[in-house]
């Protein structure tokens, strides 16, 4: 019986699992990436069905939509002012061009980290110089933005938010774009597929809200009990203002929801172009919820459905299914295998720093991710669905239309930070720290060649000569070849277990790679440099990590609720996954004197910001204006809703 064979060593390897107090070291350096798949799981007492919710947003759909976003809006709404803002809009960095013929990249004169951070600094200092002080502010800057009224309470919400002390009043723009297509669906539609997502086993956690209350949790397992109360626990303070709906949350790390990018563009089209402004035309609109609506579940259970619309892939390529959202012309769909990368759109020079984190993370334009990560070799878990159902996910690939939230991982301090263990940066030694398993997907028949965490271990630790950048006499910087050796001391970066795999894939990544013992949190933070690397999903030490007195890079395609509110290069650094900028990144961060200062600087802005940002009000009040809008879509007189002074 090869399934059971395997079945067993998998659990063998992987167990014990995040939730164990057993096994500190995993919790800490494995967090969501590692859990048994869904189909090892206690069977839920009886009323089998899970729950989920994804989330969504993809790039694709941002390059659609901008197009409808810049056009002259059709509403005939009085003209609502640019905000003042103290410091002008900083020139977008511009990708140095090889021109035909060229064979070398001329000299640069600045640094490109140097350049990287400070137009960070600066499009950070104007987004955060001009946020809403008022709720009239904060209204009309909603307009603006979205060309429809804030949904009802929220002047609640504000008040919520302005009390909590949150920082980015007005930046939610990926709240807008992640339920934006939804706007095209029937309020009866959505609340239908709720119930239906929840009316099977589908791995999701169902949360009904009645009369102002939490009326059930479940789904899960026991292993979910956590993720039960953290979800209900993190509304607690705002439920009262929330519309009776039935909430779906994603189990799985991997998201749910991905849809024909004809259907997508559709949908978008039609939210922009007609279900938006019809709304937006009313000109007082009701600051109240309509009646519970009759197709949801009773307050105390989930009506069973006989079918389900989700369709389980797990470990098996998943690329085909995963870009289907992308725009027919995107490098993605390309009808050859062989389409290039589009790397220009988010890595800058010779060496490829990422300037682009949304665009890095855009599936559409990485056609090469289909052999070079995990999620598309071979996930854990693929549970699909191709229409439209609103599934909240705690991440997701750009490609997918998971609604994001605030991942409640985060707000019960899974992966905790605890100062009394942390050292002083200059009692750090000056190395790239990583230890972790060798989640990301599956690995059968050779396939953990290709995937990310194999790769990053991997381009760290390889032999082949790499390039930096070298000062010149006038000061300006020219490329040199060195052989790997020569920084080898700056990095220290090893698999601690090897799991997720056949037995013949799981030997031969065994001999391949230097595997060390577990790792305590302790000694991570001994280093200046932490990595924080994707496994089945978003990693979950992010926090702990900016929360440290350490520096923090972090190697991610898979999305999060927060990415409005951090800066890269000004609060993290981000690395590729190809590592051709691994060597100089180091190299400029702790042999040249402006990079130690500008790495020490980082780590501190970093760790100063998420004391402020990433708190677990600030989650709550982003799961809050989140939960408003979701709400008016839900409304069967959504039309008519908002909130206006
Ligand atoms: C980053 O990339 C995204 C997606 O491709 C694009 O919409 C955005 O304008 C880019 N931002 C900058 C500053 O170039």
């Amino acid at each position: 019986m090869p399934a059971l064979v395997r079945s067993g060593i998998y659990c063998r390897t992987i167990a014990p699992g995040p939730d164990s107090p057993s096994n500190q070291l995993h919790t800490l350096f494995s967090p969501i990436a590692v859990r048994l798949p869904t189909r090892f799981m206690p069977p839920t007492n009886g009323m089998m069905r899970s729950h989920r919710l994804t989330v969504l947003l993809a790039i694709v759909l941002l390059a659609c939509f901008s197009l409808f976003y810049l056009r002259p809006s059709s509403i005939p709404a009085e003209p609502i002012p640019e905000p003042q803002a103290n410091q002008p809009a900083p020139e977008p960095i511009r990708h140095p061009q090889l021109h035909p013929g060229q064979t070398s990249y001329p000299p640069e004169k600045i640094h490109p980290i140097s350049n990287l951070i400070g137009t960070a600094q600066q499009q950070f200092d104007h987004v955060y110089s001009r946020q809403s002080k008022t709720l009239a502010d904060a209204v009309q800057e909603y307009k603006r933005r979205y060309k429809m009224h804030p949904p009802p309470h929220f002047d609640k919400w504000f008040q919520f938010a302005q009390s909590k002390g949150v920082q980015m009043i007005d930046e939610f723009d990926s709240v807008y774009h992640n339920l934006l297509p939804f706007w095209a669906v029937k309020p009866q539609t959505i609340r239908e597929r709720a119930r239906e997502a929840l009316g099977f086993d589908n791995a999701m956690l169902g949360l009904l809200i009645r009369d102002g209350k939490v009326s059930l949790t479940e789904g899960g397992g026991d292993g979910r009990k956590w993720q039960r109360e953290a979800t209900a626990g993190m509304m607690k303070d705002f439920v009262k203002y929330l519309p009776d709906m039935d909430l779906v949350f994603n189990v799985h790390d991997e998201p749910r929801v991905v849809i024909p990018g004809e259907d997508l563009q559709r949908l978008v089209r039609t939210a922009t172009d007609q279900a938006i402004p019809a709304s937006f035309q009313k000109n007082s609109p009701t600051n109240s919820w309509s009646p519970r609506a009759a197709n949801i579940n009773k307050g105390d259970r989930f009506d069973e459905v006989r079918t389900t619309r989700f369709n389980r892939f797990a470990h098996q390529p998943t690329w085909t299914n995963s870009r289907i959202s992308c725009p027919v012309d995107s490098p993605a769909r390309s009808l050859d295998e062989d389409a290039p990368d589009n790397e220009d759109s988010y890595a800058l020079g010779e060496m490829g720093f990422i300037y682009n984190t949304t665009a890095f993370s855009d599936i559409c334009l990485s056609p090469s991710l289909r052999y070079t990560y995990g999620f598309f070799d071979r996930p854990n878990a693929f549970d699909v669905v191709h229409d439209l159902f609103p599934v909240f996910s705690q991440s997701k690939i750009s490609s997918f239309q998971d609604i994001l939230y605030p991942s409640p991982w985060y707000w019960v301090q899974k992966v905790p930070y605890e100062k009394s263990k942390d050292y002083s940066w200059d009692a750090k030694t000056d190395r790239m720290y990583w230890r972790g398993s060798t989640t990301g997907g599956f690995s059968r028949a050779g396939g953990w060649r290709r995937q990310h965490r194999q790769q990053f271990v991997d381009n760290v630790n390889s032999l082949t000569p790499s390039k930096v950048l070298e000062r010149q006499q006038d000061n300006s910087w020219v490329s040199k070849e060195i052989t790997p050796d020569v920084y080898r001391d700056n990095f220290d970066v090893k698999f601690t277990m090897i799991g997720q795999c056949d037995p013949d894939d799981c030997h031969a990544q065994q001999e391949y790679f230097e595997v060390v013992k577990a790792a305590g949190q302790q000694d991570a933070w001994a280093h200046k440099y932490l990595v924080d690397v994707d496994g089945n999903a978003f990693s979950g030490r992010f926090y702990a990590f900016l929360l440290s007195n350490s520096f923090v890079y972090k190697i991610a395609l898979f999305r999060e609720w927060h990415e409005e509110w951090l800066k890269p290069w000004l609060h993290y650094v981000p690395l590729g996954l190809k590592g051709s900028e691994y060597t100089e990144t180091m190299r400029y961060f702790t042999k040249e004197e402006e990079g130690k200062k500008a790495a020490s600087q980082i780590a501190t802005s970093g760790q100063q910001w998420a004391q402020k940002v990433l708190r677990n009000e600030d989650l709550e009040v982003w799961f809050f204006r989140l939960l408003l809008e979701y709400g008016r879509l839900v409304d069967d007189n959504r039309e008519k809703l908002g909130f206006s002074l």
